[in-house]
């Protein structure tokens, strides 16, 4: 959605939508212990939600079989939460978007269990890398492709794979919403441009070895094309005069 700025009832709503989001990811990584089942993980990230006033997005929107999306190592996206333990090695993906009085948000962030493998910490830091990267692009009338080539520049030069069928997206009035593939990699056709106000995610996924995800036997989980492992850093943001604010931010 486009909100008014600096201030409106769409924007407080979607700081509300954004803070409840913030919030559950919040509780959720306080819960990861080797152990925990990711259906435990998803139940603190409702539980959270709820006690903001918030609803789980892919739930109500296109009846995802979770409040929240885990995912585990080789799976980037949509991982279903059940009976799996976490182990120490692990690198765990949660991904929470919700809805609150009618306005969406929608954020992610992969974590490390225990000890994990130096590839897996290079693709964290890189992934964080390239979210910050991407949001640094930010600013009305510059085009949306800085996102992909800010994440590309990254992903080259840190020697990873871009998952390029997964990308950002529009937010706020829905869950997605135009503008429809803030893509990940550098897309020059592409010349569409920010807008003051403009509500969307950034959200880079990268991988050790796969260039892109399908989806898994269950009909949601989207594991790596390839194998090897994938980290996804999201932030939902408004486009403001003086670039990405992030609306969220944890602490
Ligand atoms: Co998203
Ligand atoms: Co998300």
């Amino acid at each position: 959605m486009v909100v008014t700025l600096p201030d409106s009832e769409e924007l407080r709503g979607v700081r509300e939508a954004g803070r409840a989001v913030a919030y559950a990811i919040e509780a959720m990584a306080g819960g990861l212990a080797v152990g925990v089942t990711t259906a435990e993980l998803d139940a603190i990230g409702r539980a959270a939600l709820t006690s903001r006033g918030a609803r789980s997005a892919p739930e109500t929107v296109y009846g995802f079989p979770g409040a929240t999306c885990i995912s585990v190592n080789d799976e980037a996206a949509h991982g279903i939460p059940g009976a799996r333990e976490v182990q120490a090695g692990d690198l765990v993906n949660l991904d929470v978007s919700a809805e609150k009085d009618g306005y969406y948000a929608d954020s992610g962030a992969s974590y490390p269990v225990g000890e994990v493998s130096e590839a897996a910490r290079a693709l964290l830091a890189a992934t964080d890398e390239a979210l910050s990267a991407a949001l640094a692009t930010v600013r009305p009338g510059e085009l949306l492709n800085g996102v992909g080539r800010a994440v590309q520049k990254v992903a080259d030069a840190r020697g990873f794979h871009i998952v390029r069928n997964l990308c950002g997206h529009g937010v706020g009035g829905g869950l997605h919403e135009e503008p429809r593939a803030v893509l990940n990699y550098y897309e020059p056709a592409d010349r569409r441009r920010f807008a003051a106000g403009q509500v969307l995610t950034i959200e880079p996924f990268l991988s050790t070895n796969s260039d892109r995800a399908i989806e898994a036997d269950d009909g949601w989980t989207l594991c790596t094309a390839a194998g090897g492992l994938a980290a996804q850093f999201e932030h939902t943001i408004v486009v403001t005069a003086d670039g990405a604010e992030i609306l969220t931010g944890r602490d």
